[in-house]
């Protein structure tokens, strides 16, 4: 019998890290999760391969004690906006350094990055955009000879506990009336969780795969808009999008980004300005307007719950996913 492999997951508690992990476990390897706060994240320890530990990632001392015995790391870490100016910087670039240096330390030959769709140090949008490119290219540039590297970068990701469509429905389901919506041109590939992390399982032992940079996007192309258009219309709620303009989309990120929660600041507006698509990329399957159509259940309106359950495609839970 082989011996069971070590993966350690930073971001694993994560929207898209949580899914992983129950791809990972499921396949044998024995996941370590390192969270701030893991009494939050308890549901992962239903499953028996996944061990949940309080830690301070961005401790070097601790990521080496973290690190130390694990055949695979996989980093996650991300952030949308700054709390503290500097932190793009401190949590992609900075922390990506120390991982690949922490790596190459203790002997892990496979480190595999989620970076974002856009991402480019160089022309990128944003300053998430381009602390994600300057952060890949750092793991490309240093994570070579003995520590073998793979780096994503999806397209926003949708699934049953994202940040995107759920908190669009949540938004959406207290209004009547308009919604003004900024950048409401904007253009995305949404790809579904569980394509992304079969990707990303499929390749960790995948030579081909070393060195390279994926592109991953949904089956369809979508404005920010027409996304709304078909959450209203899955939850049938009394709401029409009001597109606004670049001056009125800018004036809205200035207002929210000096809310608290930060909804949407001037930067999330820049890095709206690029679309988020694969014009060369291969597409994942699973289709953004299928999966919304099952949002009635999700939030609350059982009307079409028998239809739901009987065609419903996605299985995001410990025992496996789609
Ligand atoms: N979701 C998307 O649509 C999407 C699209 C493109 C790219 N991505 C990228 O994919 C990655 C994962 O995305 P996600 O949506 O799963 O993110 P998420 O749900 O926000 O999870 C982020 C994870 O990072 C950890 N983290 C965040 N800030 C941290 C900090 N200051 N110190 C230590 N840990 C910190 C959190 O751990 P704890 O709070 O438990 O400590 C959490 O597990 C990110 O890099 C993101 O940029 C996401």
């Amino acid at each position: 019998m082989s011996k069971q492999r070590n993966i350690l997951l930073l971001g694993g508690s994560g929207f898209i890290g949580k899914q992983l992990a129950y791809a990972l476990a499921n396949q044998g390897w024995l996941v370590s999760i390192p969270s701030r706060r893991p009494h939050r994240n308890r549901s992962l320890l239903v499953h028996p391969n996944i061990r949940l530990l309080e830690a301070n990632i961005i401790d070097p001392a601790n990521l080496k004690q973290l690190c130390t015995g694990q055949h695979a790391v996989i980093n996650l870490v991300g952030i949308l906006h700054e709390r503290r100016k500097g932190d793009f910087r401190r949590y992609h670039v900075d922390f990506i350094k120390t991982v690949v240096e922490t790596c190459s330390e203790v002997g892990i030959q496979r480190l595999l990055h989620i970076s974002a769709l856009g991402a480019d140090q160089a022309t990128g949008s944003s300053l998430y955009l381009r602390s994600k490119g300057e952060a890949e290219n750092l793991l490309h540039t240093f994570g070579q000879r003995g520590l073998q590297v793979t780096s994503f970068q999806p397209s926003v990701v949708f699934g049953m506990e994202d940040d995107f469509i759920n908190r669009f429905a949540g938004i959406l389901k207290l209004i009547f009336g308009y919604f003004p919506l900024a950048c409401a041109d904007s253009k995305l590939a949404p790809v579904y969780v569980g394509d992304l992390v079969d990707r990303i399982v499929s390749v960790i032992d995948d030579r081909e795969s070393f060195s390279r940079r994926y592109t991953i996007c949904g089956p369809e192309i979508f404005t920010l808009q027409q996304i709304l258009e078909l959450i209203i219309e899955s939850l049938q709620l009394p709401v029409r999008v009001m597109p606004l303009g670049k001056g009125l989309s800018r004036l809205q990120a200035v207002i929210l980004q000096n809310l608290p929660g930060k909804l949407f600041t001037m930067d999330n507006y820049r890095s709206l300005q690029t679309d988020s698509t694969c014009p060369d990329g291969d597409l994942c399957q699973t289709s953004l307007r299928q999966y919304v159509k099952g949002l009635s259940v999700m939030f609350g309106n059982k009307r079409d719950y028998d239809n739901f359950r009987k065609d419903y495609p996605f299985h995001e839970n410990p025992e496996g996913h789609s």
